[in-house]
């Protein structure tokens, strides 16, 4: 087993604390927050040096990426930790990956035009196709599985877009090779595009592989956009630098069309972005090593305390879906946790109806705050025991 670094295992609650980010920032000092997706380990040394250098520079004017090699860093880290061939040239930089898929959702469906969710998913896809005044088609996954038939079915039915979510947030699965060759043919049949978030990509943790969209096949390519970035796996999301990732001339053709308030991301951003593609491998190593025993110690404890919780490993990403509903606290556990354990999860009904009893817990911190927050998870459902 690989041995943890030290300096993302012994992380200060006294500095976390003091961090003004919204994670930290939302809940008063006797909470332990474990809900919003950003993690608590200190920035990776290249990520640090980049923007301590652009500070001594006085560096803080519009970005301009394309002279810092954005794409073409990012290219090289998709080949070398995913396999995935990128044309740099058809890498657009995004101040978000919301943001991104928003512009190329209004590019590609109409008013009132369905547009596929699988649930429980991200909440601000629900935001963000209403905002534009499409209609939100709920395809719910089975076991944590895309229903490939079902959605093949609201293809045929007209639907102009599906927003993947690979990794999935919450559940942190990771579609199979299998499934998202189905969605990629059902797609090329029935000509509807493939919005893939893929932000949680480079977090696949050991044991599963992360299928980039985009390399699936030539269908595949030629009606889908990829949005991935450095933001989860590196904690710099608060430094707005995202990308939208194309594989055809038609998908590039609607990359070009994305409005300019969309692709000006920000400086720190780009910065931070390219330093944490061309140098941070190393660290990111680290990261994945600590999220994996995270992941393991969750299930150990549970199964130890708080046995009627439903916890599946996750397969990528730092966030985890747990199913509290044998516990029989309510649609929102997460208030009653909160209440009695001071303890910050995601609710569960934040991601569709069908989180009516789950919650997310957010594990990208110390193998400490992990057991903290189990400790005030068992001191919250135990209290009256
Ligand atoms: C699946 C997914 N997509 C998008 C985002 C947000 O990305 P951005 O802040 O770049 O819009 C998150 C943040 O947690 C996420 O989990």
């Amino acid at each position: 087993m690989k041995k943890l670094n030290p300096e993302l295992v012994h992380i200060p609650v006294e500095q976390l604390r003091r961090r003004g980010s919204y994670k930290w920032a939302r809940y008063p000092d006797e909470v332990l927050p474990a809900w919003v997706a950003e993690m608590d380990f200190p920035l990776a040394p290249p990520v640090r040096r980049a923007l301590s250098e652009a500070v001594d520079l006085s560096d803080c004017g519009y970005s301009y990426p394309r002279a810092i090699g954005l794409g073409e860093v990012f290219a090289a880290f998709a080949e070398s930790r995913m396999g995935w061939r990128v044309n740099p040239e058809w890498v657009s930089p995004t101040i978000g990956i919301l943001s991104g898929i928003s512009a190329i959702l209004s590019l590609i469906a109409k008013p009132g035009d369905g547009v596929v969710l699988t649930p429980p998913v991200y909440e601000p896809f629900y935001r963000l196709i209403r905002e534009i005044g499409s209609e939100v088609v709920e395809v719910p996954l089975v076991d944590c599985k895309l229903d490939t038939a079902a959605i093949d079915r609201r293809f045929a039915e007209g639907a102009a877009a599906l927003i993947l979510c690979s990794p999935h947030n919450p559940t942190g699965t990771m579609p199979t090779a299998r499934e998202l060759t189905a969605v990629a043919e059902s797609a090329a049949r029935y000509g509807t595009w493939v919005l893939a978030d893929e932000v949680h990509a480079p977090l696949a943790l050991p044991g599963s592989r992360h299928v980039p969209y985009l390399s699936l096949s030539p269908a595949a390519a030629e009606r889908g956009i990829s949005f991935l970035s450095a933001s989860k796996a590196f904690n710099i999301a608060g430094l707005k630098c995202a990308l939208a990732i194309a594989a055809s001339e038609a998908s590039f053709g609607l990359l070009q069309r994305m409005p300019s308030r969309v692709t000006d991301c920000g400086h720190f951003g780009a910065i931070a972005s390219v330093a944490a593609f061309r140098e941070g491998g190393a660290w990111l190593d680290d990261v994945i090593a600590v999220l994996d025993h995270n992941r393991r110690l969750i299930g150990e404890l549970l199964v130890e305390r708080l046995p009627e919780i439903g916890y599946q490993e996750p397969q990528g990403g730092y966030l985890t879906w747990l199913d509290l509903r044998r516990l029989e606290i309510g649609d929102d556990p997460s208030t009653t946790i909160l209440e009695r354990g001071r303890l910050a999860l995601s609710p569960g009904l934040e991601f569709g109806d069908r989180g009516a009893g789950f919650a997310r817990l957010n594990f990208g911190t110390s193998p400490e705050l992990v057991e903290q927050a189990i400790d005030r998870l068992a001191a919250a459902i135990h209290r009256d025991a």
